[in-house]
């Protein structure tokens, strides 16, 4: 039997070139008034786009006031002091402008404005739900994450190294301009990195132990067949607008529920392995998945045989081999040659860290308690289990 589904995915898209341009009327449409433009480090100001965005405001009459310095893993303590302003300001709208990480810090911001009674963090570590937020709208310059048009958001606790997602349906952005041209100003690295996160968005919705929809099914090796094309284009051309615009919509729905439509959530375990990799080590989130996934794919696989047979056949395109097994190890192999194609790990060594075994437990354990017990669908893996994904991925 399929399993049941819900999907809700009232973001606007406007996509392609200039789309950035109706920054105003959109907020605007949308009932924004008093508007925090908020962005990261150092691109947006660069690239002229934040003057840019201003301008369209101020063609709307629209009052804005900006909060740039969100870092990658983006920080608790940022988003407080993006309440701070707001209320101070008396913001009615976040416009973030940048990528995964300022985005999710934006969607935090409007939830801290909207519910001025609790601390934003309760959410995170689960301690409370809500189903208030500010509305957000967003530019983005960097595909990836998908935040754009997802229902969630994840935090770093600067204090503890906890990085914790949390999600709910008034957090999904009410408006998400796509201009491919934004992300060709990307470092390579980072747009592997983008890369990797889209893939794998799906692949965590693909491996599973349901009786999958067909419709879904080709959604997802078409998505995923159709990013790896695209993305090997960029590592020779990253100018090309037709390879930055095929990679920019994979991103996008690629992470807005579509291809888990009948999956019973997916798995997830891959993920949240890395988020405690994030939280400890600060590493960049696309990378971190490609270092642990083969671990991961090897340690499960027998539980789901025939959806690693699918994905090495149909998204890897690999030859069958004498045995399932070989099959799948074949099809796990040129996903990691892949990965080393465009420039991502295939394990911590080469992402750059070393985790001593107490940090491999703490990470693990950490990992447990969030999801309150065991992780991923595939297999549920209990602590020891991930200890082991962990330590095979060294
Ligand atoms: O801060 P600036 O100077 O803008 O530099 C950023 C940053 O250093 C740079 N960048 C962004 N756009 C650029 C650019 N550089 C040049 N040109 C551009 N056009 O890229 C760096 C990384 O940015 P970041 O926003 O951190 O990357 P990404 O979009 O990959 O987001 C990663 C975050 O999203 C979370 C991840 O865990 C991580 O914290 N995720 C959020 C999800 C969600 N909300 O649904 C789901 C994902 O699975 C993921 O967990
Ligand atoms: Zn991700």
């Amino acid at each position: 039997m399929y399993s049941n589904f819900e999907f809700y995915a009232p973001t606007k898209i406007v996509f392609g070139k200039g789309a950035e341009e109706n920054a105003g009327k959109m907020v605007k449409a949308f009932g924004g008034t008093r508007v925090l433009i908020h962005y990261g480090s150092q691109s947006a100001l660069r690239s002229g786009l934040i003057g840019r965005v201003q301008q369209s405001l101020d063609a709307e009459g629209l009052y804005h006031v900006e909060l740039g310095g969100v870092v990658p893993n983006p920080h608790l303590g940022k988003v407080y002091e993006g309440i701070e302003l707001g209320r101070k300001e008396g913001i009615d709208f976040i416009l973030a402008v940048g990528g995964g990480s300022v985005i999710d810090s934006s969607k935090t911001i409007a939830l801290g404005l909207a519910n001025p009674e609790d601390d934003v963090w309760d959410y995170y570590i689960g301690k409370k739900t809500t189903n208030k937020s500010l509305p957000i709208g967003c530019i983005l310059t960097l595909a990836a994450a998908g935040s754009e048009m997802s229902g969630g958001a994840v935090i770093t606790n600067e204090k503890n190294g906890l990085k914790r997602d949390y999600g709910a349906d008034c957090m999904r952005a009410r408006f998400s301009l796509l201009n491919p041209e934004l992300t060709m100003t990307l470092p390579a690295y980072q747009t592997g990195c983008g890369v990797a996160d889209i893939l794998m968005h799906t692949m965590e919705r693909f491996f599973n132990l349901c009786d999958n929809m067909e419709m879904t099914d080709r959604i997802s090796v078409t998505l995923m067949r159709n990013v790896m094309k695209y993305a090997k284009v960029l590592m020779k051309e990253p100018d090309n607008y037709k390879a930055r615009a095929e990679i920019m919509w994979a991103g996008t729905l690629s992470h807005n529920d579509l291809t888990g439509c009948g999956c019973a959530g997916g798995d997830w375990a891959t993920h949240n392995m890395e988020h405690e990799m994030g939280g400890m080590f600060d590493v960049a989130h696309g990378a971190g998945l490609a270092a642990i996934w083969g671990s991961w794919a090897r340690y499960v696989y027998k539980a789901a045989p025939e959806r690693f047979v699918k994905f090495a056949l149909e998204v890897m395109g690999v030859m069958p081999g004498d045995h399932d097994e070989d099959t799948i190890e074949s099809g796990i192999q040129a996903m990691e040659r892949f990965y080393h194609q465009i420039g991502m790990p295939v394990n911590m060594r080469e992402l750059g860290i070393k985790p001593t075994e107490e940090q491999i437990a703490f990470m693990a354990a950490s990992c447990e308690e969030k999801a309150g017990g065991a992780n991923g669908q595939v297999i549920p893996l209990k602590k020891e289990d991930m200890e082991e994904i962990y330590r095979m991925a060294l």
